[in-house]
């Protein structure tokens, strides 16, 4: 076993090796072999990866315990390596992918137009302060305009950031176009299942209590409705204090609801005749994951303000907010920023992404494998008494359970699936790479099929 490699930071060779994380560790009676990849490229880090990459599992799992601020409930995997739909633990186990990063890595893992794209210009500039213009914000927003309803683009890091940008640009907007009222609209609506990110804005959009609640008292102002009562949303809005409606046309965690055309239309009907901004979420189901670039084109009725981020770097932070002129028109230097967003690195990354999602032939597959496997998944899960609903667009699917989903999840991974939650804890969220094959899915239908029978055993105890 290969316990280290020797190269010293003074050595040339430190400069030109990168050990690639492995997917070559062979799994034998108990001890892992590894076989070292040396990849030659350029690098200048002095991080050691193999040796950080032969602890095992149980001994990196205590380390994070240790040294990490306990906020994540993690699945037992030390993920080291990736290709395509799979990914590989530390032990050399294979598993397909159908989480992406939670909807991130659309492209699945190293993808070699979006490697070269983030390889290319790493080597050239990183980063620049946004005191400077640089190249490729430029060009990427140029692509988000001409693929979109929007005249001009704000970019952050996460979509967090997203939504608390699109709450600044709201009620600055409002500001700006109420000159004489001593207050302008300044409050909010949001929807039942929303999930709008977690930073003190984005959170006080954020409809599950318990995020909230230990970090009282959020952003005020924000009142939540039933997601689809149009009835009542109309009502709020023409109360004339409603700065901007937060709503994703498909929501991702609170567990794969549709919007109607109906309720899209009216939100939109309602903001023309008040002043009041809609705001479509589109962090986890924007950028082609519906078989359409943007979630809303399904129902053809568009935002005045759209927040984007998860696969947009596919894999790098980015966040973008994307708005009209009459919005952008609002909003004066210095009332936003942030350090490293939009850096060169990121959006040359991003213009890898949004090139290959846009072409109509990549959208038109992610359509027609969506439909595939929600078929698939009918056929195969349809009949289980603990299977209520299959339901989503596209490569955004869920499987909504009479009981809890996590053991199904969990006999997942151990069978080399991997899922993930949403909802109320009782819906399977299945968000693949968009170029996942029909094969990988047949398999994924089979693995779910297969572990379908720990429900039973879990409900009866
Ligand atoms: C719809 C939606 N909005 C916002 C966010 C927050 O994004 P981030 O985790 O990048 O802050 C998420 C994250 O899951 C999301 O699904």
């Amino acid at each position: 076993m290969i316990s280290s490699l020797n190269i010293s930071p003074s050595s040339s060779l430190h400069r030109s090796l990168i050990l690639k994380p492995t997917n070559y560790y062979y799994y034998n009676s108990g001890a892992v072999t590894a076989c070292l990849n040396v990849d030659v490229r350029v690098s200048g880090s002095s991080l050691n990866t193999s040796s950080l990459q032969e602890k095992k599992s149980a001994e990196i799992i205590a380390d994070e315990k240790k040294f990490i601020v306990g906020t994540y409930a993690r699945a037992p995997l030390v993920l080291s390596s990736g290709k395509g739909c799979k990914l590989y633990d530390v032990e050399g186990r294979e598993y397909l992918d159908l989480t992406s990063g939670i909807a991130v890595n659309a492209l699945g893992h190293g993808d070699p137009d979006w490697v070269r794209a983030v390889t290319e210009q790493a080597d050239v500039l990183t980063h620049v302060s946004n005191i400077y213009y640089s190249i490729p914000q430029v060009e990427l927003a140029k692509r988000l305009v001409a693929s979109s309803f929007a005249d001009r683009v704000f970019f952050c890091n996460s979509g967090t950031e997203a939504t608390e940008a699109a709450i600044k640009f709201a009620r600055k907007f409002q500001r700006f176009s109420n000159p004489d009222s001593k207050e302008p609209p300044y409050e909010f609506l949001a929807f039942t299942n929303c999930f709008h990110g977690r930073t003190m804005g984005a959170l006080a959009l954020t409809s599950k209590e318990h995020y909230r609640s230990p970090f009282q008292p959020v952003m005020p102002g924000v009142t939540f409705l039933e997601y689809g009562d149009t009835q009542a949303a109309v009502e709020a809005i023409q109360s004339g204090k409603v700065a901007a409606v937060f709503v994703e046309p498909i929501q991702g965690e609170g567990g794969i609801y549709s919007a109607t055309k109906e309720f899209l239309q009216s939100l939109r009907t309602a903001c023309d005749t008040s002043g009041c901004l809609l705001v479509y979420d589109e962090v986890q189901c924007g950028l082609g994951r519906t078989g359409y670039l943007w979630a809303h084109e399904s129902y053809g009725v568009f935002p005045d303000i759209m927040t984007l981020a998860k696969p947009l770097a596919g894999g790098l932070p980015i966040g973008a907010v994307l708005v009209t002129e009459r919005v952008a028109s609002a909003i004066s230097y210095g009332d936003h920023g942030s350090t490293f967003a939009g850096n060169p690195l990121v959006c040359n990354a991003g213009i890898a992404v949004l090139d290959k999602i846009s072409n109509p032939t990549f959208l038109a597959s992610v359509s027609e494998k969506g439909e595939y496997f929600k078929d698939l998944l009918v056929q195969k899960l349809g009949g289980d008494s603990h299977v209520k609903e299959i339901r989503g667009l596209g490569l955004i699917i869920g499987v909504e359970l009479d009981v809890a989903a996590s053991p199904l999840v969990e006999a997942c991974q151990k069978s080399g699936l991997l899922v993930l939650t949403a909802g109320k804890g009782n819906v399977v969220r299945i968000v693949p790479p968009l170029i996942i094959s029909k094969q990988e899915l047949e398999l994924a239908a089979e693995i779910l099929f297969k572990c379908l029978p720990v429900l039973d055993q879990a409900s009866n105890k």
